[in-house]
């Protein structure tokens, strides 16, 4: 099967690292879009994936924009449509991957008649999207797509309230090749000596730098914890937060933690860093609609901390495969650490069971089937 992906983003997003191992199987027969050059464009040309930069010009409509000026981005999608319709000729389905495909994806469709599905990996609210966005994309979803995967039953149930049709969406979780979290012994141990970590009981984050995803809670929960406790911070500010990267630096200074807190910005050694930490922290303070941080911490063999809301409930059962918090409170942050620090051999089958579990349940393999048999239902129907 010939499959044209649509990603409206140049950098490395969770929903863009998804796509590299959904689009993987399909070598040559697939092509992957792209609104903006960037560093996704040379991980997917390393995964052997053809990939094509289709738009010269940034796409100006963001998550918070009126219908204004929506319309007004839309005129000047007009090359990027008439490229993706010819483009959309030659491949069999169109697989809008982020909420701007979906836009331009959806046009395509229409005018070169094929199926398009949308792979939602947002919870389409209006806590994270303006009431405009998500009727576009619910409308859009409703009207033109013959799927929807939603990357969660939180992703699938907000799509729902929103007025999604519950007849074309489907879950799955994404996948991940379970090999890459096993983790050489000698690199964690040249890891933790460069980055000056022994001896300390060390939490990691890895999240993009956004308010959203909330650093400032760990860094405050940092302050509550015994000085043996350090935090390294790896991602980047990928959509432009700098304000919020100011004010990270800002609290650790006031907190006095410059000793305790590290900012490695954005990483490709994911596994080897999860390895080298005793606890991984996800503290998003809005539902997160997955969550592949967690995932990643149990692959690696490590108890991790989420916040009680949207998709993590579903990777999350506290106390038998890793520990839930209630969202943006430091407090109870800062006790569950104290308790991975203290009752190191609780927390350690805790985390052998979320490894064994996670290695089952998101082995890539299966998840690719999954998307295999809903993608040729389409296209022989
Ligand atoms: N990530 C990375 N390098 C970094 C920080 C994060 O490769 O320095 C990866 C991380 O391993 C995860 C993804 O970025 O696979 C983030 O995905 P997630 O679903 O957790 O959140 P998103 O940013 O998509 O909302
Ligand atoms: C999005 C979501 C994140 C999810 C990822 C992959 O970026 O914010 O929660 O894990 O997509 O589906």
């Amino acid at each position: 099967m010939r499959v044209f992906f649509l990603d409206q983003s140049g950098k490395p997003g969770g929903a863009e690292l998804c796509l590299i191992d959904i689009a993987k199987p399909y070598g040559n027969s697939a092509l992957v879009g792209l609104f903006a050059d960037g560093p996704f464009k040379d991980l997917l040309q390393q995964n052997h994936i053809p990939v094509e930069v289709l738009a010269t010009q940034a796409i100006q409509v963001r998550k918070e924009s009126s219908l204004v000026q929506g319309l007004k981005s839309l005129v000047q999608l007009a090359p990027l449509i008439t490229k993706v319709i010819k483009i959309a000729h030659e491949y069999d389905l169109i697989y809008a991957n982020t909420q701007k495909a979906l836009v331009v994806g959806a046009l395509a469709s229409f005018f070169s008649r094929r199926p398009l599905v949308y792979h939602l990996h947002d919870i389409l609210s209006k806590e994270h999207f303006s009431q405009t966005n998500l009727h576009i994309a619910v409308n859009l979803a409703n009207r033109f797509a013959s799927l929807v995967i939603a990357n969660s039953q939180a992703s699938k149930i907000a799509f729902v309230q929103a007025g999604g049709r519950p007849d074309i969406i489907e879950v799955v979780y994404n996948g991940f090749e379970t090999k890459k979290y096993q983790t050489d012994e000698s690199d964690i141990n040249k890891l933790q000596q460069q980055l000056g970590l022994q001896g300390k009981f060390v939490v990691g984050h890895f999240s993009r730098l956004a308010p959203w995803k909330g650093q400032h809670i760990l860094i405050d929960a940092l302050a509550k914890c015994p000085p043996e406790v350090t935090a390294i911070l790896m991602g980047d500010a990928l959509f432009g937060e700098q304000d919020y990267v100011q004010q990270l630096h800002r609290q650790v200074a006031e907190l006095g933690l410059e000793n305790r807190v590290k900012f490695l910005g954005f990483r490709s050694d994911i596994p080897q860093l999860m390895a080298a930490c005793d606890l991984v922290a996800h503290t998003s303070i809005s539902p997160e609609p997955f969550g592949r941080v967690i995932v990643e911490a149990m692959l690696c063999g490590k108890p991790v901390v989420a916040p009680k809301a949207g998709g993590v409930m579903e990777l999350v059962e506290h106390g038998l495969n890793g520990f839930l918090m209630t969202p943006g409170e430091p407090h109870e942050l800062a006790q569950i650490i104290i308790t991975c620090l203290q009752e190191t051999e609780i927390t350690a089958t805790i985390a052998n069971n979320a490894q064994t579990s996670a290695t089952r349940r998101f082995d890539v393999a299966i998840i690719n089937q999954q998307i295999a048999q809903l993608l040729s239902h389409i296209t022989s129907a």
